[in-house]
Order: structure tokens, then sequence, then C-alpha cells
């Protein structure tokens, strides 16, 4: 891998004429307002903000990271000029269970460069924005990675759970109900034990990609980025929890989230677009220690209205994740699988198959709708044969229209797995919330019948563009015959 840490991979971005350096941007209006402008224009550079109004030259924020393939490729190591699905297909290979490589525990490292503990600790010594103007505070974390042990199983979690600032020395942290996180924190609470916590904010992103994905339950992403690296991940061990943090993390809050310290955490614009949650009790992090580089780096991902950055990486991968799931729950003949990016990769999935018995389409739907990749907050999963390319939406709907009639191509899923951040859900009754399946494959009983389609082959297709596309181009006359 050629790169090691966020620096390093701002520095290969930068090599690569893709980072703009951005200075005096405040942190309560600009840099929420440029990001947001970013996030929403296609190829956009990375943004390093730096001479933050109020903070030393150096306290910089990094927005925009992964927004392309070309900067998605970089940050999986693979050649920058990859396709979609070659690069869907080296990931899943890379992510193989058997790839993955424990962490190196080291004695030291970077993050160490500055200690702050007890009544030295000030979190407000960072330059955290106020991302949306409706939200209920500062938030240090949206890119971050929120590291957590399984207190029965020592299996190391590392997700990302969004963090406010309370005030200097307490922040607030919001994990939805179902994610790993959740699940080990009330485990702790289950037990009367308070839950111990490292929230790195500012690291390398694959660290990142990884702790926004669906790596499996009792796998630890550590060991995930290990097998992606084809190295051991470096690792040191806070002092006071003793979990493994980065050893090249930019900043790190430790400390143990207890049962009975809650505060108000939100309103946050959330990944779907809307303030959705309002403010609600959440638990509170009382920051026992902080750790930072000198010059530290915010590592900024603050939802807006899809698609934002890591909807721009995570169409591909977790798109890629579906097909994995889907292969691993038995279902054959599963030939490609998207996750749209406008409705943040998880309310609109269409997955393409070779139709192969009664039934094959039914269950690919419902697979894909329930699986772990699927199961979360989703909303309309639409299976198409394998002639429909699944990330073309015209296509995609051309295929429901025309095969699918709705008494016989529709399913529901009632009470399913939602939470209180989805905004179609009466407030009073979040919690569960539906899926529309839509089968747009022919009827497989008479699918012999079914009109042929217009249109030429693949192969007669580019030949056409080989030999007539001159046509398209104004400025190009015909070839001589
Ligand atoms: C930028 C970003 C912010 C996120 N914020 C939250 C959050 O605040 N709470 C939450 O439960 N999930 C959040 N997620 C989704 C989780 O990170 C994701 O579901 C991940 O798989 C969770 O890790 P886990 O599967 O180990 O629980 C966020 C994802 C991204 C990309």
């Amino acid at each position: 891998m050629e790169y090691l840490d966020l620096r390093d991979w701002i520095d290969r971005a930068r090599a690569l004429g893709e980072v703009r350096d951005v200075l005096g941007a405040s942190w309560e209006e600009d840099i929420g307002h440029v990001t947001e402008m970013l996030h929403h224009t296609d190829d956009a550079p990375v943004a390093v903000f730096d001479d933050i109004p109020g903070y030393p030259k150096g306290y910089r924020i990094v927005a925009n990271a992964v927004a392309t393939r070309r900067r998605l490729a970089l940050t999986l190591g693979l050649p920058l000029d990859i396709e979609r699905r070659p690069l869907m297909d080296r990931f899943l290979e890379l992510t193989e269970a058997d790839r993955a490589i424990p962490p190196a525990v080291l004695d030291d490292g970077p993050v160490f460069q500055n200690v702050q503990t007890g009544d030295d600790v000030d979190v407000l010594k960072f330059p955290s924005p106020w991302w949306h103007p409706l939200d209920g505070g500062r938030y240090i974390g949206t890119g971050v990675s929120v590291v957590m042990r399984d207190p029965d199983t020592g299996w190391i979690n590392v997700g990302t759970y969004r963090v406010m600032v309370h005030d200097a020395k307490r922040v607030g942290i919001y994990i939805a109900p179902g994610k790993h996180g959740m699940q080990m924190r009330n485990a702790y609470f289950e037990r009367g034990e308070p839950c111990p916590i490292a929230i790195v904010c500012g690291m390398d992103p694959l660290l990142f990609m990884a702790s926004t994905l669906e790596v499996p339950q009792g796998v630890s992403e550590y060991e995930w980025i290990g097998g992606i690296r084809g190295e051991p991940y470096p690792v040191v061990t806070a002092p006071i929890t003793g979990l493994p943090i980065p050893a090249t993390a930019e900043i790190v809050l430790e400390g143990f989230l207890h049962k009975d310290k809650v505060a108000p955490e939100g309103p946050f614009g959330e990944w779907h677009g809307y303030y959705a949650t309002g403010k609600k009790d959440e638990p509170v992090l009382d920051v026992e220690a902080v750790y930072h580089r000198d010059d530290p780096i915010l590592l900024g991902v603050p939802p807006n209205k899809p698609p934002w950055e890591p909807m721009r990486y995570r169409e591909y991968l977790r798109s890629a994740i579906m097909l994995r799931y889907m292969k691993a729950a038995g279902v054959p003949g599963v030939t490609d699988a998207w996750c749209y990016a406008f409705g943040g990769t998880r309310l609109f999935t269409v997955v393409s198959i070779q139709p192969r018995y009664p039934g094959h389409a039914r269950q690919a739907m419902h697979i894909a709708a329930m699986c772990h990749a699927g199961a979360y907050m989703g909303r309309i999963v639409v299976v198409v044969e394998d002639d429909i390319d699944v990330t073309d939406l015209e296509e995609v709907m051309w295929a429901v229209v025309t095969r699918g009639d709705p008494e016989r191509s529709l399913d529901i899923i009632h009470r399913a797995w939602s939470g209180p951040i989805d905004p179609a859900i009466h407030p009073d009754e979040k919690g569960h919330n539906s899926r529309l399946l839509i089968d747009a494959t022919r009827p497989w009983e008479w699918r012999d019948r079914f009109p042929p389609a217009i249109g030429p082959d693949p192969a007669t297709k580019a030949d056409t563009r080989r030999r007539w596309g001159w046509i398209l181009d104004p400025t190009a006359s015909q070839p001589d015959r």
C-alpha cells in the first residue's frame, strides 16, 4: 500500500492534482457550506481547510476525501483508472475472510505526540465545525472511527457513529439500534459496567471506509483492512481502556460510556438528507484523555442530501458487499448489484440475476432486502435480468414498467429493521419500516413467449459506434469510405 496515514494519503492525492488548500474559512459556517458545494459537484477536489479563524495554523480539516472513483482506487491501492465492475470484484477478493491479517501492536506512535488528561482535557482545542445550520451543536465526529470491544468475546469493532461536542470535556455519541457498537454498548450496560470507548477523529481513509461498511459480525475492521493492505495495520494501546487505536491517528478521545450519563444530542443533518431525529438523550463520554499529533487533521464527512461524499465510494463497495451476502445466502446466478447513491446506498437497490428456476427472482429480491447489507433502513429493491444494466436507472425502470405487472410483481415486507432516523415513519412510531420489492424479470411461466426486446446486442452496439460514431461529433467529418 502506497500510503500509511491520512497525511500520506493527502500527499498522494496532492501529487495527482486533486487537493485544494482553503485558508480562512470559518468553522461556524464556511466549512459546512463549502463542503456541501463539493459534495454536490462531480469530480470535486479534496479540500484541506487551514488557518481556521480562532485556531492555530496547522489545525486542519479535510473534506470530500474519497469522492471519486479515482480516489477510491487510490485508497484501495488499485489502478487509478480501474472500471466499476473490476473495482468491485477486486475489492471482494481483497476482503476475502482468509486474507484478514491481525494488527501489529506497537509500543508507541505519533498519536501520542500530545497527551491531555484530567483537567487538561480540552476538546474545544480542535476546530470542530457547525456543519449544518439546524444542527444541535458542533460535531467533532463525522469522519470518525469508534473503537469498542465486545465484553464476551474480545472482538474489536470499529464503527462510524457521529460525535457531538457538549463542552470542553464531554461529547455525545449516537449509535443506531442494531449496529455492532450498540450491541456492545448494551452488553456492558446490561452487566452494570461502563463501556470503554476510543473515538478516532482523523485516520487514513481506508480505516474510515471500513468503519462505515458492513464488515461481518465478529470480524475486526483492523484485520479486514490488514487483508486489503497486505500487511498488519499498526496500532498502539490506549492507556486507560486498553483499546487498540491507530498508531498514526490524528486525534483520539478516550473514556467510558455510562448507562445513566446521558445528555440531549442532535438534531443533526443525516445521511438521507433530513434532520430526522430532533434532540434526544444519548450517552455522554466524559473524556478522560485526548491524544493528538502535532498539527492535527480532523477528517470531516458531514452528511448532506444524497449523493454526498461517502455515497460516491459506498455505491461501489456496498454493492460489492451485497453480492457477497447474496452468494453467502445461497442465491445462485446473481450477476450484478447496485446500491444507488441518491438513496444513500440503502433506499434503492437493484440486483440482476440469470433466472434459473421458478421463484428464483423472488428469492433474490427478498434476500437482497434482508441480508446484512440490505436489512437496515432499506426501502425499495428491484430484481432485473442480466440483460439490464443495474447502474442505468432508465433501463432499470424500463424493465420495471414493461416486464412487471403490479398484481404479480410486487411484494411488501412489513416491520423491517429501521430506527429513529427514518424520515418516512411517523415521529411516534419509529423503529420498523416496510419494503417494496419489485420483480422486473419476465414471468417465469411464459418467458419464452415474452416479446423480444428491440435493440442490438452489445457487440453490434459497439460495432455501430466504432463505424458510425463520428456522426455524434459535430467537429468530425465522415471518414474515407
Ligand atoms: C459519514 C457516516 C456517518 C455515519 N454516522 C452514523 C451514526 O451517527 N450512527 C450510526 O449508527 N451509524 C452511522 N453511520 C453508519 C455506520 O457507520 C455503518 O452502518 C457501519 O457499518 C456501522 O458499523 P458496525 O456495522 O460495525 O456497527 C454512518 C456512516 C457514514 C458513512
